[in-house]
């Protein structure tokens, strides 16, 4: 069944009737412009063609209901309740199950953002084939399905990034991950064929043609099944890094610092502090610097630059771990244009340019090469650069 389906059919059980409408939205690669946006720099994703769909329907009353095919149960909140239960406390968990806490965040968020519009209760059923916890967004494409469904249901009619900065609140504040906004709008803005290039401090946006299928290219998607979170840990302490170095630089945030100001920065802090901040600053002039390859050369000049970002997160950022780096050195070894992790890190996905005929050779190896490691067999796939939320039925 697929996951459009699988959300009819959840809505159906749940409730009895058929839903007004489904949604979905998609996941997200991020080509480069790693741990970047919180820093107010740049960023070059792309949306995949795996989707998170939300079947949903008015109800005659004020109740918010959601269930997810992850979910045994069914989540039911009172409209007015949404302000008792978020913003959640920092540090603390939702006190909602926290997989519904991305819906009812969203709709907590979107009341909020445009309070003239009448919210009404609601009942969503929510499936996807989004890999969760691989570093592909999961969590952007259910922010993204149910803010498009309530968007028309609840005649908001809000723009793709007022809707993505409607996601992000949700994420922040209501499940308690402090991330940026680079999977939202990602996940909102996505093209066939184009990256989306964003300026995180003023959240302009522009489409770039990747010419990865002119140029018989595949992105491919090695997932380690090393599974991450960041709502804990290392993620927020590699943004208090940022926000410290930033503050020891003087400046509003690492996006107002250059290569020119690293050795000022060598001197002003910590050695640790200093390389997360060596990487935040190489890494946004990396994702200039591709954005003018794919221009002026095409997608076959971006390797080095996929290379040196992930030996940045490696060495600077310490982001990485061991079955990422096995990804990408195997695909390098192979012939891959270039390959880096993906995404936020500790596990998660690493992606692959490579040639179409090269895709199996490649898939086999890097297999090979984590059996013999003795990890678990990653899950390899190829991506296209895919469009943004629709309404399905
Ligand atoms: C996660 C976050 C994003 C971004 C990336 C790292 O995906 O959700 O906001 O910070 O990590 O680039």
């Amino acid at each position: 069944m697929s996951a459009l389906e699988a959300a009819r059919s959840l809505f159906t059980g749940l409730t009895g009737r058929e839903p007004d409408g489904v949604w979905s939205a998609p996941g997200r690669v991020n080509l480069i412009g790693e741990h970047t946006d919180y820093n107010e720099g740049f960023v070059l994703p792309f949306a995949i063609p795996h989707r998170t769909f939300a079947a949903a329907a008015l109800r005659d009353d004020d109740r918010v209901r959601v269930a997810s095919t992850f979910a045994e149960e069914p989540v039911e909140v009172d409209l007015a309740q949404l302000d008792a239960l978020f913003p959640t406390p920092v540090g603390s968990a939702p006190s909602v199950p926290e997989w519904s806490a991305y819906a009812l965040g969203v709709a907590w968020a979107l009341r909020a953002a445009a309070p003239g519009a009448t919210a009404r209760g609601v009942d969503i059923a929510i499936a996807s084939d989004v890999p969760v916890g691989a570093g592909l967004s999961s969590s952007a494409a259910i922010e993204g399905a149910v803010a498009s469904a309530l968007d028309e249901l609840w005649s908001t009619r809000l723009d793709p990034v007022a809707l993505a900065q409607i996601g992000r609140r949700a994420e922040n504040e209501a499940v308690g991950a402090p991330t940026g906004i680079m999977d939202q709008m990602s996940s909102m803005l996505g093209r066939a064929d184009a990256a989306t290039f964003i300026d995180c401090r003023t959240l302009a946006t522009e489409s770039v043609p990747t010419g990865f299928t002119a140029e018989g290219l595949e992105v491919l998607v090695i997932d380690t099944q090393v599974k991450h979170s960041h709502s804990t840990g290392g993620y927020r302490e590699r943004r208090e890094a940022c926000e410290r170095g930033a503050a020891l630089l003087g400046i509003r945030s690492l996006r107002d610092a250059t290569e020119a100001d690293l050795p000022r920065a060598a001197a002003l802090m910590d050695d640790v502090t200093f390389r997360r901040v060596r990487h935040v600053v190489t890494e946004n002039q990396r994702v200039l610097d591709t954005v003018r390859a794919l221009a002026e050369r095409g997608p076959r000049a971006i390797g080095d630059l996929l290379v040196a970002s992930h030996a940045s997160m490696r060495d600077d950022f310490e982001i990485s771990v061991a079955e990422l780096d096995l990804a990408v050195e195997t695909a390098l070894a192979q012939g891959a244009v270039g390959a880096r992790m993906t995404g936020g890190g500790f596990g998660g996905a690493a992606i692959a340019l490579v040639a179409r005929d090269d895709v199996e050779r490649m898939s086999d190896a890097v297999t090979r090469a984590f059996a013999d490691a003795g990890y678990a067999a990653p899950h390899v796939f190829t991506v296209h650069p895919s469009e943004g939320p629709r309404r399905d039925a």
